[in-house]
């Protein structure tokens, strides 16, 4: 299987550096300001989804945490989050966001293939659109798993299979036509973009359980009829997005 090599992490971690410039403080602030949690490009509120349950009292990681909103978010609900991102510009923003908006967590600069945090102490992994796209899963996932009690959750979104399979390389968003085999999709690398996994279906399945988890659910995430197009990350249209899922959650219960 394909690791991601020191090479496609530095491509990754300068291109973070450059969407980081894109993604101004004012769409980091847009995000740390919603009032309840939310998944994906077309915000679907997790009182909808229900994938996460209480996180009251729980110790969180969020893996690949950009500028760590969804952590922002868990804090205000009552969880003790830690953050980790690879890249120095993502956790930049996030303590700037963490001073003007708040609550303020540990922020962490780490490798989520190798993350610099305590095994056995979280009852919850998050991820969104993180480790999932861009770590090996043959690698994060037995970190995620390495940092869990036993009994505790990995919750995670990514882009659905479909739209992997139906994104242009180059530009442009999502169209009706496959544009690439299965098998290619378990890792593309994008001109002028970063280095991504897509695994299939099965394949999550075997490395879930191959890392020590039970997996409980794969809900697939659908564009509210009411959303609109994503006005940054533009891979999909909201009228894909309503009629096939772009995004993907997968819940896990660590053995
Ligand atoms: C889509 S963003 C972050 C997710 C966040 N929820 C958001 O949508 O802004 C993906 C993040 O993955 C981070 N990333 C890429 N490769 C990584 C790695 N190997 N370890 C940790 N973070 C990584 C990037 O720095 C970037 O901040």
């Amino acid at each position: 299987m394909a690791e991601v090599s020191d090479s496609d992490k530095a491509l990754n971690r300068a291109l973070w550096a450059v969407v980081n410039e894109r993604f101004t403080d004012a769409a980091a602030a847009d995000m740390w300001s919603r009032p309840e949690t939310v998944w994906g490009l077309f915000s679907v509120p997790e009182r909808e989804l229900g994938v996460l349950g209480e996180v009251r009292g729980l110790d969180v990681a969020e893996l690949a945490c950009g500028t760590a909103y969804f952590s922002a978010w868990l804090a205000r609900a009552g969880a003790r989050t830690v953050a980790v991102d690879l890249s120095h510009e993502q956790l930049t923003t996030a303590r700037r966001m963490q001073a003007q908006v708040g609550p303020a967590f540990p922020l962490v600069q780490g490798d989520g293939e190798r993350v610099p945090l305590r095994s056995g102490a979280y009852d919850l992994v998050v991820s969104e659109h993180g480790a999932a796209a861009w770590c090996d899963p043959e690698r994060w996932l037995p970190e995620a798993a390495r940092l869990l009690r036993p009994g505790g959750r990995l919750v995670f979104l990514t882009n659905s299979l479909l739209s992997a399979l139906c994104v242009p390389l180059e530009e442009g968003v999502a169209g009706e036509r496959l544009l690439r085999g299965q098998r290619e999709a378990y890792r593309v690398r994008w001109p002028g973009g970063g280095a991504e996994f897509h695994p299939s279906h099965g394949d999550w399945v075997r490395l879930l359980r191959g890392s020590g988890f039970v997996v409980a659910a794969l809900r697939e995430v659908y564009a509210p009829a009411q959303a609109h197009d994503h006005t940054f990350y533009e891979i999909v249209s909201k009228d894909w997005a309503t009629r096939w899922p772009a995004e993907e959650v997968w819940v896990a219960v660590r053995r």
